[in-house]
């Protein structure tokens, strides 16, 4: 079999400064016979000269379009939208259009137009024999997303926990000093506040100042009280189906001026799932403006009741809710706080995958263009690919069906 030249593209996703591959893992499969070749990127995290240091051709950025069709390519995130070109590769990225997301007959038909070479390989859908994925950045995306709670908590209490908001965050060159950051804040919080601030993760693991829940304890089903009792609440769920809500707009009203909880951060950003476990907000937040305000701190409402042909102003009075106030984080790149580890756990974790892609490939070349099932994955080392190809091909049926319609 031929080295397999793999091709690592630049990012075009704005705040983006991960790597699918880093030069640690490029170095690894460069040992184990491939050849890498690295689009060079100023927002990646990692320099073009770490890449070269190891062995990888440095080529222009954003230059994979004239890549040899044999060269996957390999992303992270999504191609820039507006684009019908063609893609006759074959990617291995998050495409985020196999759950209908927005404009997904868009993004796949662009493979379709790219038959019978192109090929996505989602990352988001790569899964060992026990249904388990390959790489996730799940764990970075909790990590940071308790960070960035933890922050815009520091920011509302210092101000007097009235105007306080969380401004542009930038990614972090490690986690010693994010962590170190965080805890300085931390500190400032128990002075203001005369205790320990306290924190709910439901989907992970804890301490004593975090409560930590799983499935166990929301098994009962919400709202919880308890949310309402922490100063900050993280979600970290991989939501699947309807759930009662952990917390709403009632039980956050009936907590009155008890209530503790400032600051939600939705590191599952359900945003707009319609089974939200936590449907008091509507937008994702960026790093450029973390927090979201929860709306009804301060309500003021008014109607005009028109019946008899008189109209009449009806001005209710200002009602102002109790408690402290209410911001969500829902940012949906976390783990880009810290690209540099996040990136480099990823792309450690999808190795052995990749290190099988070369046999997958040589596989898929002589039925390009042709449908398997996920019946035929069959078992060896390579089946996480050709796993993959089935559910490109079911999505591809999926989405041919959607245009007739
Ligand atoms: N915001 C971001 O930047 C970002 C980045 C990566 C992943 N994510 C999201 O983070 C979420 C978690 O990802 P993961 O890889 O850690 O998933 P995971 O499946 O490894 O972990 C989810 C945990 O939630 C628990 N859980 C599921 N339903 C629950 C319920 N109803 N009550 C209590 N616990 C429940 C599970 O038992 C499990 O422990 C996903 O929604 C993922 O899409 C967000």
């Amino acid at each position: 079999m031929a080295p397999l030249n793999l091709w690592l593209r630049c990012e075009t996703k704005e705040f983006e400064h991960r790597a699918a591959l880093t030069p640690t893992t490029a170095k690894k499969l460069i040992d184990a016979g491939f050849t890498i070749t690295v689009e060079r990127d100023p927002q990646r995290i990692f320099d073009d000269a770490e890449y070269e240091a190891v062995g990888c051709k440095l080529v222009e950025h954003n230059t994979w379009p004239s890549a040899p069709l044999s060269s996957p390519i390999m992303g992270l995130k999504e191609l820039p939208p507006n684009d019908s070109t063609p893609l006759p590769h074959t990617h291995i990225m998050f495409a985020h259009c196999y759950k209908e997301q927005g404009g997904w007959v868009d993004v796949l038909s662009r493979w379709e137009a790219g038959q019978p070479s192109g090929m996505l390989y989602d990352l988001e859908f790569l899964q060992d024999e026990n249904g388990r994925r390959v790489a996730a950045f799940g764990y970075h995306a909790g990590f940071a997303g308790a960070a960035v709670g933890a922050l815009a908590l520091a920011k509302q209490v210092a101000s007097g926990g009235e105007k306080g908001r969380l401004g542009e965050i930038k990614p972090y060159p490690n986690e010693r000093e994010l962590i170190s950051y965080v805890q300085g804040q931390m500190g400032a919080v128990q002075e203001k506040l005369g205790r320990k601030p306290r924190a709910l993760v439901i989907g992970a693991l804890g301490s004593d100042d975090i409560v930590k829940w799983d499935m166990a304890e929301t098994a009962k089903g919400g709202p919880f009280t308890e949310i309402l009792d922490v100063d900050i609440f993280v979600n970290c769920i991989y939501l699947t189906s309807k759930i009662p809500s952990f917390v709403d707009r009632a039980s956050i009203d009936a907590a009155g001026a008890e209530r503790k909880l400032r600051v939600v951060v939705d590191v599952s950003c359900d945003t707009t799932n319609p089974n939200n476990p936590i449907p008091i907000y509507s937008i994702n937040t960026t790093f450029d403006k973390p927090t979201v305000d929860v709306d009804g701190y301060v309500s003021t409402s008014c109607d005009v009741d028109a019946t008899g042909g008189t109209d009449r102003l009806r001005l209710h009075a200002y009602r102002l809710k109790a408690g402290p106030p209410l911001t969500v984080v829902s940012i949906d790149h976390l783990p880009t706080l810290l690209p540099r580890e996040s990136s480099e756990a990823f792309s450690n974790d999808l190795l052995p995958s990749l290190l099988t892609l070369p046999q997958a490939v040589a596989d898929r070349a002589s039925r390009q263009g042709q449908a398997i099932a996920a019946s035929e994955a069959g078992s060896g080392p390579e089946r996480v690919w050709r796993e993959a190809e089935a559910l490109f091909w079911t999505k591809m049926g999926e989405m041919k069906a959607a245009k007739k319609q």
